[in-house]
């Protein structure tokens, strides 16, 4: 058995990154398998940022009917709130009491953001033990996570095996699935794309709207008429990460042809996105007002994902000696 499981944050309308990078791989990787995987929203998660609870509301929603929109099989992947599988909190306490400090106070991604951030609160401290337990509780695998996420699936590794030393073989030992190839999706302005730096694709926003976005992307001067670059290009290097070979050659072509504006790579990166998710983003306006859908295949999920949660708590419980 082989049983594949992650989580994506909900802290806005996933982006092309989120897209490209965590849910399309994902529901990808879920199909492939025999066994049923856990695909799930890591609302407890972005409760170390997030404290409104309308937007959280709205947030949880909308990456739901993205995960929905872009194919995840609910009769195949139990999908779920983490925040209504609440075993995840208990779990998390008995790793937290045998998490070392130090293991936590060196992990890259507590000191970004305690840098970064105001609100520098414990969640965000113990935010490696919590993704532990996401991942333990279910007896996961395997664990398909960006790059960024390495270390945290290395700690999640060593506070299992450190369990299993101390209360005998109870927890699976999971593997990341980190795939190396996967192109850094870049933002509007070359950056890495990250509702942080404000440079989001929003592949869910009305035409209108999504053709502004597009339109906003950050590019030189070089007149019209002259050839150009492709490769220092911000619009042609995230044309790149959805067109397919004849479409990016050509795009080359253009550029390096001269008489090719950017206005017309932007309006062609428009369409691009427009065109290959024409499905996908009806679909989502479709679950976004349709709650009662979600909310119905989210508990559904939330049954089954309890249920494995309760069985592997009772062994965690027994072997400690609670
Ligand atoms: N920390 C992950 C991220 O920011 C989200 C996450 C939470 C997760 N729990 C998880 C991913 C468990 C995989 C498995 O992307």
């Amino acid at each position: 058995m082989a049983r594949v499981l992650t989580g994506i944050q909900s802290t806005g309308r996933p982006h092309l990154g989120n897209i490209l990078g965590a849910i399309q791989p994902a529901i990808q990787l879920s199909k492939e398998q025999k066994d049923e995987s856990l695909l799930f929203i890591a609302d407890l998660h972005s409760f170390t940022t997030i404290k409104d609870p309308i937007l959280r509301k709205e947030n949880t929603k909308a990456v739901a009917a993205a995960w929905l929109a872009f194919g995840l099989d609910t009769s195949k992947s139990i999908f779920y709130r983490q925040s209504m599988v609440p075993e995840v909190c208990e779990l998390s306490w008995y790793l937290n009491c045998i998490t070392p400090f130090p293991m936590l106070a060196n992990a890259h991604s507590f000191k970004d953001k305690s840098s970064r951030l105001s609100d520098v609160n414990a969640g965000l401290f113990t935010y490696p033990v919590l993704m532990a337990s996401d991942i333990v509780l279910y007896d996961a695998h395997i664990v398909p996570v960006g790059k960024d996420q390495k270390q945290h699936l290395e700690m999640t590794r060593d506070i299992a095996k450190s369990f299993n030393v101390q209360f005998g073989e109870t927890l699976v030992i999971p593997e990341a699935r980190i795939d190396e190839n996967l192109m850094t999706i870049p933002g509007t302005d070359g950056q890495k794309i990250s509702k942080s730096y404000g440079n989001i694709i929003d592949l869910f926003l009305s035409e209108k709207k999504l053709k502004k976005n597009v339109m906003g992307i950050t590019t030189d001067s070089t007149p019209l008429e002259e050839p150009k670059d492709p490769d220092i290009c911000n619009v042609f290097n995230i044309y790149k990460t959805v067109a397919n070979k004849d479409q990016i050659l050509q795009m080359r072509k253009n550029y390096t042809g001269g008489n090719y504006g950017y206005g017309h790579a932007k309006t062609a990166l428009f369409e691009l996105l427009r065109d290959t998710y024409s499905e996908e983003r009806k679909s989502f306006d479709y679950y976004m007002e349709n709650e009662t859908e979600l909310e119905q295949a989210l508990r559904e999920g939330e049954e089954k994902a309890r249920e494995i949660a309760k069985s592997v708590l009772d062994r965690v419980r027994k072997n400690i000696g609670f």
